[in-house]
């Protein structure tokens, strides 16, 4: 198999990771992709990567989230239960309502897009099931969802609903849609919780009754919630709609993703590039990390670049841990660029003071030098008691560490250790137009340096 993945041979799916509006893949009968003209440096480089690589053999794709592969080691249990519970359409029966959760990377979207592609391909003659696949983290509102829905059933240009209509238009548009194609309507909202998060849960109130407005169709709703507690926040009519039937992924065990990494180095890497211990690292730092395969997956990816870029023949642990590093100094720096305002001048507060002090500040300290950088950009400073909470929000992050320190007479206090690499996270926070006034111009190279590996060694952390 391969990717990105379709799911129905009559309505166009909505692309994984690209945002945007559906797109038509070739074996939807949509438009085929035009070649990249070898004269464009991207199609160049693309292709000279492909045919120089010394250790992948096939596309790198085989590597990345969209993939889905042909087998889904230790998910046998949950493919069983969500076929179970779409079954009934092949028959032509309106399946229950169908919820999957569980914590990012445990292979939701995978078992979905598989059984759903497995299902699709014993009724490709059958035009009773159609599937419709939309991943929420690319729809803002409700209303883009509407119309996203709508539109992958409009035949024509003139079929198409625009923007700008109301949302009661867009909804009697998109039900009319669906009633021309008639029979079910197998709705896979993924990311659900972040819709949600987002828009609230009115929505999903809308399409979870819509089968009383339509006539010749029925839908299906199929949720994917990588939070495990979503449907606390639901309102009790949605959330019994869609707990009709639930469907747990749990973490995976290093062992487990051993398979699965395997697997697909086996399919990704010529023979005998992946030197012994590869594998077994990137299962065990990911099995550390919520058992999440995707995090695996990319820190085999990033090994196999960090080799390439070492012009290695073979792939070695040693490039794993270079990917692990590399890998976590992204997420903090994606982390840190999403902080609200104040709780970056505190971040950048809390770094300066563990700079020049190589070890941990006190909170009151904290709070001062916060303060100080604060008034210099023109902000007016929060109260101690929101700092406070601010710095639990980063604890809770892993940027710092905070422990509570007695100082004498039952004087309490908290001392704040910097838990991510200095050298990096203080470049990062100047470069936002923020903290930039603030910030140091010059090269940060003199720096302290922090292997994840062993913290110990390197300064504070
Ligand atoms: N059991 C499995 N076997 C093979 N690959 C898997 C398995 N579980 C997850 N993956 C892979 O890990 C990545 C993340 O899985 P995904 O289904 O996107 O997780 P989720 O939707 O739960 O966040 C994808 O590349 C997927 O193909
Ligand atoms: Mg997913």
């Amino acid at each position: 198999m391969s990717a990105p993945p379709s799911l129905t041979a009559a309505v166009p799916v909505n692309d994984r990771t690209t945002g945007g509006g559906p797109v038509a893949t070739p074996s939807m009968g949509g438009p085929t992709p035009p070649p990249v003209p070898p004269t464009s440096a991207g199609g160049f480089l693309d292709a000279l990567l492909e045919t120089k690589s010394e250790l992948f053999r096939g596309k790198r794709e085989i590597l990345r989230d969209t993939y889905v592969p042909s087998r889904l080691p230790h998910r046998e249990q949950q493919i069983r239960a969500v076929a179970e519970v779409l079954a009934p359409a092949l028959r032509g029966d309106a399946p229950s309502n169908l919820l999957l959760y569980g914590k990012i990377g445990t292979g939701k979207t995978a078992v979905v897009l598989q059984v759903t592609q497995d299902i699709q391909r014993r009724t490709e003659l059958a035009s009773h099931i159609s599937f419709v696949y939309i991943n929420c983290g690319n729809v803002d509102t409700p209303y883009s969802l509407l119309q996203t829905i709508a539109n992958t059933f409009a035949k024509s240009e003139a079929d198409r609903i625009p923007t700008g209509w109301s949302v009661d238009r867009v909804q009697s548009g998109m039900c009319r849609l669906m009633d021309a194609k008639g029979g079910i309507v197998v709705l896979v909202l993924d990311e659900i919780d972040r819709l949600v998060a987002r828009s609230g849960d009115n929505v999903l109130y809308t399409l979870a009754e819509v089968n009383r407005t339509l006539e010749q169709a029925r839908l299906v709703l199929v949720g994917i919630s990588n939070d495990l507690k979503f449907t606390n926040h639901l309102d009790a009519r949605v959330r019994s709609r869609l707990n009709e039937e639930k469907i747990l992924f749990p973490p995976y065990d290093a062992l487990q993703l051993q398979d699965i990494l395997r697997d697909r180095a086996k399919e990704a890497f010529r023979e005998g590039v992946v030197d012994p211990g590869v594998v077994e690292r990137c299962a065990a730092y990911a099995a550390l990390e919520n058992g999440d395969a995707r995090r695996a997956l990319a820190l085999l990816r990033l090994a196999a670049e960090m080799a390439e870029r070492d012009r290695a023949k073979r792939i070695t642990p040693d490039h794993v841990v270079k990917a692990k590093n590399r890998l976590e100094q992204d997420i903090i720096l994606d982390c840190c660029r999403t902080l609200p305002p104040h709780c970056k001048v505190l971040l950048y507060a809390i770094l300066q003071a563990c700079e020049r002090r190589r070890n941990g500040v006190l909170t009151g300290e904290v709070y001062d030098a916060y303060r100080r950088l604060a008034e210099r950009l023109g902000l007016q400073p929060l109260h101690a008691r929101s700092i406070s909470n601010y710095v639990s929000e980063l604890e809770s992050l892993g940027l710092i560490r905070a422990t509570i320190v007695s100082r004498g007479r039952g004087g309490r206090t908290r001392e704040i250790l910097v838990d991510v690499p200095i050298s990096d996270t203080m470049p990062a926070l100047e470069e936002d137009p923020l903290i930039a006034p603030v910030g140091r111009p010059h090269s940060r190279g003199q720096l302290l340096l922090t292997n994840f590996d062993n913290p110990g060694r390197t300064g504070p952390f």
